[in-house]
Formats: C-alpha cells, structure tokens, sequence
C-alpha cells in the first residue's frame, strides 16, 4: 500500500513510538512535582524544548506545549482578541484557512463584535500582500495567515507579510504551521512572526502534541485556567512522553525532508505513466 493522506496525519516513526513507551513508562512523574521522579519528567521537558527551539531557531522561553493544532491555532487567535480587545476590534484572516482558524474567526465575530476581513486568494489559492496592505486599519490587531495549504498545498506569501507588518508593530503575525512543519523551510525571525502553530502528528509525530512558538514580549490570554504550567499560557499537566516524541519527531522529518522531496516528486512524475510497471 502506498499511503497518500499525509495531510490528514502521518504514519509515526519506529523510533518515535519507542521514545513514547519508553517515557510513559520510566518517567511518569508530573513534570511539576518537586520530588526526584518530577524533576526527572522536568528534565526531559527541557531538553525537549531546547531541541525543539534549536531546530525551529527560537529561544528555548518562546517554546510553548499544546495539544496540537487546533489548539494552537485557538490560543493564538482568542488568546490575542481577548488580550488587545480594548486596542481595537479588527481581525484579518484568509478565505482559505483551517476550520480551526476560520470559526475562531467566526466565533469572534460573531460573539464578541470583532470585525473580521476575509482576504480572497488567487486562482493558485494564494493571497496578495497588496490585498492585506488595503485591508489593515487603525483598529487591526491580529493577522493569521497559514503557510502550507492543508487541501491544494498553496504556498503563502509569509516572509513578505511579515516584512510588510513589521511597519505596524502593534499588529500580531500568527501563522499555521501546521501543514509544513518538517517539510517545507520557514524563517520564524526573518518573517517576524509573533505567533507559529505546529502539530506533531502532521509530521510523524503522535496526535495530542503540538507546540505554540510565542516571541518573547507578546502577551496572549490563556484560554485555560488551571496549574500555570507553559509560562502561564496553556494550563494543565504537560504530556512528557508526546513532547519527547515530538522533539524526536520533527528532528527526523527534517533530517529526511532533503530525500523525501526529490521521492515525492519521483512519484508526481511518474503518476501520468501508469502504476505498477
Ligand atoms: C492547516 C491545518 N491547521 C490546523 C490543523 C489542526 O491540527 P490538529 O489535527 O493537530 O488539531 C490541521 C489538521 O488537519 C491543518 O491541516
């Protein structure tokens, strides 16, 4: 079998699963606890966000856990409509975004007044800055414009955006990563992005993980109330195992990401001259 839905999720790697069962096993302790075993469970979430940062090329402080993309994309959006509601009411996504993104949207505006422009794509499903640069008000506080296209792969424009929005610095940048995370490069710091969503199955990593990258300096609401775990952002016992896991993960789908392209591309080509042969 050839499995082609990669988008939807991944097949976790070998080394991935055993990193999961290995942890869930020996180090089960609550990374918040004082005693040895906690502070074992503490250790490999350090290293684990280290790793991650390194890869991503963030600070280890600007790494935080979630549990996977909706959640993310969640707390990006909401947690900065809550946090600069009084700085102004205006929220600019695209027509083409995950539900994910597209009904926290819609759930602002339709519950909280925000008003939200949607910016329309092109017949590549890509938007146009200048569209983006017409639409931004005095009243703007949040963009949210994903990378890689969850259904026809359309590549956003981001590093430009960024470099647009950097002229208006009380504007949020958050972009969904999700799609793109291990396969596709993108410059966090040169795109000036403020808020970056991954999620760990979408890179043969294990569902319920995720990370929400948060630069140093931006204050989003948390959406949970609870323990104060992840600097305050994300309440609630963090889940050791998958974070090792995911470390691991995006690790290794980066490191493949080189071969696998030049693979994949093999297979597009030689799609038109039949299968099987
Ligand atoms: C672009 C994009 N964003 C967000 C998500 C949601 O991620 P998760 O399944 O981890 O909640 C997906 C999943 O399909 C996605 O493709």
């Amino acid at each position: 079998m050839i499995y082609f839905d990669n988008s939807a999720t991944t097949k976790p790697y070998r080394e991935v699963l055993d990193s999961f069962i290995k942890v869930s096993g020996n180090f089960f302790g609550n990374p918040s606890s004082l005693h040895s075993l906690g502070a074992a469970s503490e250790k490999l979430l350090t290293r684990s966000r280290q790793q991650i940062a390194e890869l991503l090329q963030v600070k280890e402080s600007e790494v935080l856990f979630t549990s996977g993309g909706t959640e993310g994309n969640n707390l990006a959006i909401k947690g900065t409509a809550l946090m600069h509601a009084k700085r102004g009411k205006h929220i600019i996504t695209t027509a083409v975004e995950h539900p994910s993104v597209i009904e926290a949207f819609e759930q602002l505006s339709e519950e909280f007044d925000f008003d939200v422009t949607y910016l329309p794509v092109d017949s590549a499903g890509r938007i146009a800055v200048q569209d983006l640069l017409h639409s931004i008000r005095t009243d703007t506080i949040l963009v949210s414009v994903m990378h890689v296209n969850n259904e026809v792969g359309a590549l956003q424009p981001i590093e430009e955006i960024g470099k647009l929005l950097a002229e208006y610095p009380k504007i949020l940048f958050h972009v969904d990563y999700v799609q793109g995370a291990g396969k596709v490069p993108l410059d966090i710091k040169k795109s000036q992005i403020d808020l970056l969503t991954l999620s760990a199955h979408k890179f043969h990593g294990l569902k319920g993980s995720g990370v929400l990258y948060i630069r140093d300096g931006v204050h989003i609401s948390p959406l949970f109330s609870g323990g104060s775990q992840e600097s305050r952002f994300r309440s609630g016992t963090e889940n050791v195992a998958g974070i090792v896991a995911m470390a691991k993960a995006l690790r290794m789908s980066m490191e493949q990401r080189d071969k696998g392209i030049p693979k994949l591309l093999n297979i597009k080509n030689s799609s038109g001259k039949g299968w099987g042969r």
